[in-house]
């Protein structure tokens, strides 16, 4: 999972290093204090509520200050590289980047011409690493496993636009290294065979897996990367892949409803269900928080 002190993706994660992060997160082991005098730059080159005031407030809560930059307003929309940006950034003294980007490889990229960390938020369809760890970190807490984060034996759901979807494959990589069962599920258009090389089982049946999940993990339709073209109609979707009310009353006892948001309330899941009782979405937004501590925390311990 850690690439020198880079947190890239989930691809063939390392299961000590996840569980590592993972029980640090829980436990919410570091205080105020353990990044006084550092410095951590957002650097967003695409839009983000949840990540990147995550990624702000822990950084505060360790002590460290932050900065944030944008592409609107930074010297990206003057033609500036994302290699030139990150490099002019870290010339300035800061001691991490936590970079999103539309481009798939973008954080690798940036990460070989930096001396610093850098923290994958989100690379085009490619990698999310701390939404997959906030993920893991809420599906041990509802399911008891936050003694060895041993996910043998709990099958996960993963639904909707999952071609699209850098939180499916960061997902993918880690829960199947925690010992999850992973099976992928939506329309042949946004779920092809082919997505089995991530190792996952994929399916085309959500009806047959409702009552099979411990866990239903619901992908917003990614209509800014052309998932819009992919839909027939909104409202067919929700009938044939929607976590509806109905759908919902299938799910197994102590079965958990999850979203990384935003969502898309109606599409890819009826608002009741978001907030009814089995939703942990809520609380996946609170872990990140730990999640981010974690990482930024380990990230620089290992710099
Ligand atoms: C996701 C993202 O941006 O990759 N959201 C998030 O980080 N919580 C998923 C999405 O945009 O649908």
């Amino acid at each position: 999972m850690w690439n020198g002190h880079h947190l890239l993706g989930c691809r063939g994660a390392d299961a000590a290093q996840a569980r590592e992060l993972l029980s640090l997160a829980h436990a919410d082991a570091f205080g105020g204090t353990e990044l006084n005098g550092r410095t951590v730059a957002n650097l967003f080159f695409e839009d983000s509520t949840r990540t990147r005031v995550s990624f702000t407030i822990a950084a505060q809560n360790l002590g460290a200050r932050v900065v944030d930059l944008g592409s609107k307003g930074s010297s990206l929309s003057k033609g500036e590289s994302l290699i030139d940006t990150a490099w002019t950034i870290e010339s300035m003294g800061v001691d991490a980047l936590v970079v999103r980007a539309a481009q798939s490889g973008a954080c690798e990229l940036i990460s070989r011409h930096v001396g610093i960390p850098v923290i994958n938020a989100g690379d085009g369809m490619h990698q999310h690493p701390t939404q997959a760890l906030t993920d893991a970190l809420n599906i041990g807490r509802a399911h008891g496993r936050t003694g060895g984060w041993d996910f043998s034996g709990l099958h996960v759901v993963i639904v909707g636009d999952v071609v699209s979807s850098r939180v499916a494959r960061s997902n993918a990589g880690l829960l199947r290294a925690l010992g999850a069962r992973v099976t992928l599920c939506g329309p042949a258009m946004m779920c092809p065979g082919s997505l089995s090389e991530l190792g996952c089982e994929v399916s085309h049946d959500l009806d047959a897996l409702v009552d099979q999940a411990d866990v239903m993990m619901m992908l917003r339709i990614q209509f800014e990367r052309g998932g819009g073209a992919r839909l027939a109609s909104s409202r067919l979707y929700h009938a044939c892949y929607g976590l509806t009310l109905g759908r919902a009353a299938r799910m197994k006892d102590g079965a958990i409803v999850m979203h990384p948001g935003p969502m898309n309330r109606g599409v890819e899941i009826a608002g009741e269900v978001a907030d009814g009782s089995r939703s942990v979405i809520r609380d996946q937004v609170e872990g990140g928080v730990l999640v981010r501590k974690a990482a930024l925390k380990l990230a620089l311990d290992r710099g």
